[in-house]
């Protein structure tokens, strides 16, 4: 079993990922600031993976642009990074554009300089398709033109070209980079789920707070796209499917010749915004009340991944529908209605 270090483990995907490689019987060290994130996700990780994971998660507070945080948390060896720290707001990005330069990228490059320092070649990077920009041909492949729209899709272009730099520079890198596409959902028990600052950007953490009560309703961005029912549609992956397609990321990195992969991570399943409403209003039997109002900015009509390359070379698929996205999402949103506040 592997030693890894798993940066920004605190947060929404990372902490559910945590939970499946302790579960695969992995070591692991999480470096995260809490930026945007609790410890308390990490207690619970423990507490869920049980006393044959006592001691097989560390966990330091750090920055992944700190040269000697990462030191720390390299000290022990190494065999592969999980790197998902990073920010990750849209509109945030917009206004901070050098703020999420420094995280994304100049972080991401610390990472990499203390990787070469200690030996460890291996990294798994969380991608996103919103590198796609506005894409021409849906279902999506990894081939598309790479057209990001805003700051901080340019820095996950970004860090994908120094990783794919780095590679051909020098013998033995192993690299997956895995562009996600809508993590949503939470894990089964309620226990661990998305817990998103201030209002939330995203669809899926709106509806279930417009279900528990916190909001009054949901403005839906747009009903007259070119979709079947007028909403936009995305491709929305249960996060506990998008976690065990990290283990599998691992374990074909680790076992396989070096190489550089570059793999969606989706269900290859559409869904429009009408759907979720529906879909979380049966999951929650709670009402979710919304109005069609203007399209938001930089928005795609629709964007569903082909996962056909992922589910080729790391043998993994989707197993979760949009139905256990909603039940599990609301199981962690109706017993914690703040978040790892409550
Ligand atoms: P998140 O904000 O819940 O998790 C990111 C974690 O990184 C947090 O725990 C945060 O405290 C930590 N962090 C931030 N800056 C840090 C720093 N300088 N040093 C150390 N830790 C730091 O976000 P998430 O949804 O779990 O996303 C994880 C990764 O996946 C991010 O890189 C994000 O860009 C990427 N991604 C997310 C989505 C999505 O919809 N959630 C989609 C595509 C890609
Ligand atoms: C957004 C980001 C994307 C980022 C992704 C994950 C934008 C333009 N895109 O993607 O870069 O990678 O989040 O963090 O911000 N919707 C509503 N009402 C809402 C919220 C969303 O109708 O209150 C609709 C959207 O118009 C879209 C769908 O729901 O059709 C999904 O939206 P969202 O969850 O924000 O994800 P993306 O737009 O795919």
């Amino acid at each position: 079993m592997a030693k890894l270090l798993i940066t920004g483990g605190a947060g929404f995907i990372g902490s559910h990922t945590c939970l499946v490689l302790l579960e695969a019987g992995h070591s692991l060290v999480v470096l995260d600031n809490f930026d945007n994130s609790s410890p308390e996700s990490l207690r619970r990780v423990q507490e869920l993976a049980g006393p044959a994971a006592a001691d097989a998660l560390k966990v330091i507070k750090g920055d992944v642009r700190s040269s000697s945080d990462l030191e720390r948390a390299l000290a022990g060896g190494c065999d592969a990074v999980v790197h998902f720290a990073g920010l990750k707001a849209v509109g945030e990005s917009v206004a901070k554009p050098l703020l999420y330069w420094d995280v994304n990228v100049s972080g991401s490059r610390e990472l990499l300089a203390a990787m070469r320092a200690c030996g460890c070649r291996t990294i798994v990077f969380s991608s996103s398709a919103t590198l796609y920009g506005l894409p021409e041909v849906v279902p999506i492949c990894e081939t598309a033109p790479i057209k990001p729209i805003n700051p901080y899709g340019q820095t996950k272009a970004a860090v994908e070209q120094m990783l794919a730099d780095i590679a051909t520079s020098e013998a033995g890198w192993r690299i997956a980079c895995l562009r996600y596409f809508n993590p949503v959902g939470a894990h089964p028990s309620g226990r661990l789920g998305e817990d998103p600052n201030g209002i939330p950007n995203n669809l899926f953490p709106f509806v279930s707070q417009v279900a528990v009560g916190r909001r009054s309703r949901l403005s839906v961005f747009g009903g007259d796209w070119p979709t079947p029912d007028g909403s936009g549609v995305r491709d929305y992956i249960h996060v506990m499917d998008l976690a065990e397609g990290h283990r599998a990321a691992v374990d074909v990195l680790l076992a396989e010749d070096p190489q550089l992969l570059t793999l969606n991570l989706g269900s290859g399943q559409g869904h429009s915004v009408l759907e979720v409403v529906a879909a979380f209003e049966a999951a929650s039997g709670q009402a979710v009340p919304y109005e069609v109002v203007a399209r938001r900015p930089g928005d795609a009509a629709s964007s569903v991944a082909d996962p056909s390359l992922a589910a080729q070379r790391l043998r993994w698929r989707t197993q979760r529908g949009l139905s256990e996205m909603c039940r599990d999402g609301w199981a962690w949103q109706s017993a914690n209605p703040q978040g790892y506040a409550s």
